[in-house]
């Protein structure tokens, strides 16, 4: 039997070619010697403001996108978190056995609380916990997450660990699996790829607004006229070419921007091709699926039917070691 792990997927909608890169494409390939929970962490998502009435579309708009980037609702349990309430019943329990003190020193907590000052809740200062929550419940031993997740996974080993020292044995202490390449830059060649920044290549992006992004999108600064040589190593667009293009092409670029004999746009059309090759299928199944969204309430159903029993069975554990299981 394949063992299981839980990695988490915020309910936030549209998907970039960095969390493509970086994230979705490992997961994808820890679906045949894993059997994987993706969890849509819908509670984890109502720790900021948000709109009820847009929380189910988000739900189902993630759901698609992540099976149309390939993550397959048959190897893997595609779930909402909501739908399994042992999630918040572990996380109480594990509430339990957590200084304040050590939650109140998370820096994502710092920085959330920097960022909604004025509602700075029960919820957001729990959040490691439930996420502690999700990963102990399915008994875990890796996580794949971003860099940004690993002070929450350094929390989960703690959370463990002290469990076991005031219950006995129960839980392993899972470790992060890093996504490789997840630090693709944005198109403004800055900052990494960020919703907020504006600077991202969707995975539904249409042929017409790839090539636009791309097109006028910054390349080496000291190469200003078309018979400026310019230099590979400090153009953005080449570090693409890297992720995307054939050494041939590689090669072919790096000489002829170099020497000035092809210009940007003549190197940033065999981005364009290969960038719209890459998302034009996934663009087209995330479509599909959405025009069918019962049948993706039918997935996270039956994702839920899954992950359920796994998840019960953890909980008669735990409900017999802290002694809350009489009868
Ligand atoms: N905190 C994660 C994020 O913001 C989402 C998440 C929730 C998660 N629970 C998890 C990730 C458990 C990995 C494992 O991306």
């Amino acid at each position: 039997m394949r063992k299981h792990f839980f990695s988490g997927i915020q309910p936030s909608g549209r998907l970039h070619i960095g969390n493509y890169l970086g994230a979705i494409k490992q997961w994808i390939s820890l679906q045949d010697s894993y059997e994987p929970v993706f969890g849509i962490v819908d509670y984890h998502a109502m720790t900021v403001r948000y709109d009820p009435l847009e929380m189910p579309g988000r739900v189902l708009d993630a759901a698609a996108s992540y099976v149309a980037a390939g993550l397959d609702p048959e190897k893997s349990i595609l779930m909402v978190q909501s739908h399994v309430p042992e999630h918040v019943e572990l996380a109480w329990i594990l509430n339990c056995v957590t200084p304040m003190g050590r939650l109140s020193r998370v820096p994502t907590f710092k920085e959330k609380v920097r960022q909604n000052p004025d509602n700075v809740n029960m919820g957001l200062f729990g959040y490691p916990i439930l996420m502690a929550a999700d990963i102990l419940l399915y008994r875990s031993e890796i996580v794949p997450v971003g860099e940004d997740q690993v002070p929450h996974l350094e929390f989960t080993r703690e959370v463990a660990r002290r469990f076991n020292s005031v219950f006995g044995e129960t839980f392993r202490e899972p470790v992060e699996v890093l996504s490789k390449g997840a630090r693709i830059r944005g198109l403004d060649g800055i900052n990494k790829m960020s919703k907020s920044l504006e600077n991202c290549l969707y995975l539904d992006d249409s042929d017409e607004v790839i090539s636009k992004k791309i097109s006028t999108a910054p390349t080496d600064p000291a190469r200003k006229r078309r018979t400026d040589p310019g230099d590979p190593d400090v153009c953005n667009i080449y570090s693409y070419h890297r992720i995307f293009s054939t050494p041939e092409e590689l090669e072919h670029c790096a000489h002829g921007c170099a020497t000035a004999e092809i210009g940007c746009l003549d190197c940033k059309r065999i981005l364009i091709r290969h960038v719209q090759e890459m998302v034009a299928p996934i663009r087209d199944r995330r479509a599909d699926l959405l025009a069918r969204p019962d049948d993706l309430i039918e997935i996270l159903r039956l994702g839920a039917e899954r992950a359920r029993p796994i998840a019960q069975a953890t909980m008669a554990e735990v409900k017999a070691k802290v002694g809350v299981a009489v009868g």
